[in-house]
């Protein structure tokens, strides 16, 4: 493809996101939506209300993927969906934007990888995160020593509304006749329709991949750029369903802890990872405390705040306890090898706070499109691709199966699975 020839966009699931995906596509240069496919028809309505009567509308996305007026795909539907579709997108030729979590299960990974690699095709995954400047400054600031040598990182992701909490509005006018029932359930078992299945899928874990695959994933995304992470190695989680009990059964407060190896950038490190959706806070809360033995840097969407802590030069002791023979020899030592310096105005630090923010103009997600589009025109994929898509939806994963097996989970990060017994 040349840098100016247009892209022409299929649309598979035209709910929030896939809605959100395709406008900022589509405010991108060259680029035209060609085709759509959803299983509710109200969906294919909106679509063509939106972007004009001509796109060709299809319940069936087999349809949509056949037609030779569509380079690229950008898959939106429900998690369940995400790998078969992938895969069939690529094997007919297209190149994909899939949102995450690229997949729904830790089994199926593998399969996107090796499709990815022997259709040669573009493939993007959607944790728009990994475009953001934000993280890619965090990233610098770590690699350049700005809080010392890491050890510990904490993130969160806290919520406290009906929505927040995926209670999504469900159509007045959802009925076997507008929503293609079976089509939504592929290979998910049978069941009768259910609307707020269809509508609030991602409080089932049969279409679902709860809050790990849902939110866990944005920040294992984002914290594998900042680090230069492939992933971790032990991933333990624990939680339930405390608050939403409104028939779902993906659990509303999750904590997890995955441990680190070393990465090329920097040591182990320990990582906790937080969702709450019965929070108690007023608004969403998101970020990372990247912990290390110089200071610590908190990262939002918002921007960086880095608090430097220089680390002492004298010790300190705690000789007071000791014979006062043994206090005068330490002393003794101590002052030889630790001489007192005598303040003076040059010995005076400011107390530092730095602040980082991305220009106004910067937004992550467009950022992550223009990624997509450039990688589809230079036929060279952008970083985050198949492998790394599963290297950060494997661990989220493996959180789930953790909780629901009351036990801790090793993974193997270079080859992508799931390890046995202790730590290498
Ligand atoms: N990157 C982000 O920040 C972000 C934010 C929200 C959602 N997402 C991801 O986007 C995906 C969609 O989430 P959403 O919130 O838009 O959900 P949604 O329910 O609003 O939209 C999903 C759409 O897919 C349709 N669909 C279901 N099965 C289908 C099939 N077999 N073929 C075609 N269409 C089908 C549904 O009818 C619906 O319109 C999820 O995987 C989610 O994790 C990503």
């Amino acid at each position: 493809m040349a840098a100016n020839d247009k892209i022409r966009l299929g649309l598979i699931g035209a709910g929030g996101m896939g809605s959100g995906d395709a406008g900022y596509a589509l405010s991108l240069p060259n680029v035209e939506m060609t085709a759509i496919s959803d299983i509710y028809s109200g969906r294919l309505e909106r679509a063509k209300e939106r972007w004009g009567s001509g796109l060709y509308a299809t319940r069936d996305y087999r349809e949509l993927l056949a037609r030779k007026d569509v380079d690229a795909v950008i898959i939106a539907t429900p998690d369940h969906w995400h790998s078969r579709i992938t895969i069939a997108a690529l094997e007919a030729g297209k190149d994909v934007y899939c949102e995450k979590p690229m997949v729904h299960r830790v089994e199926e990974g593998l399969k996107v990888v090796e499709a990815q690699k022997r259709t040669g095709r573009i493939l993007q995954i959607g944790s728009q995160y990994v475009s953001s400047l934000v993280f890619e400054k965090a990233r610098q600031l770590l690699e350049q020593g700005a809080i010392g040598q890491l050890n510990m990182v904490e993130a969160w992701l806290d919520r406290n509304t009906a929505l927040g909490a995926w209670q999504y509005s469900l159509p007045t006018d959802a009925t076997p006749d507008t929503v293609d029932w079976d089509r939504f359930l592929g290979h998910a078992p049978k069941r009768p329709f259910e609307p707020v299945r269809v509508f609030r899928w991602r409080n089932y874990d049969d279409y679902g991949t709860g809050v790990a695959g849902d939110l866990f994933v944005h920040l294992l995304s984002g914290l594998h750029l900042v680090t230069n992470s492939l992933g971790p190695t032990k991933v333990y989680a624990s939680g339930g369903l405390r608050f939403w009990k409104d028939g779902r059964d993906a659990p509303d407060v999750v904590l997890a802890l995955l441990e680190y190896p070393k990465t090329s950038t920097h040591p182990e490190f320990t990582m906790a990872l937080r969702v709450n959706l019965a929070s108690g806070t007023a608004q969403e809360q998101f970020g990372f405390r990247f912990v290390g033995s110089g200071g610590q840097m908190t990262t939002t969407m918002a921007g960086i705040t880095l608090n430097r802590t220089p680390r002492e030069v004298a010790p300190g002791n705690t000789i007071s306890t000791f014979s006062k023979k043994v206090q005068r020899d330490f002393l003794d030592r101590y002052q030889k090898q630790y001489p007192a310096q005598r303040p003076d105005a040059d010995s005076m630090r400011p107390l530092s706070e730095e602040r980082y923010t991305p220009p106004a103009s910067h937004n992550a997600h467009l950022d992550h499109h223009k990624n997509f589009h450039a990688a589809v025109r230079s036929r060279t994929p952008f970083i985050e691709d198949g492998v790394y898509g599963f290297r950060a939806a494997g661990p989220a994963l493996l959180c789930n199966l953790s909780l629901a097996q009351d036990r801790a989970f090793y993974w193997d990060p270079e080859k992508m699975r799931i390890a046995d017994g202790a730590k290498k």
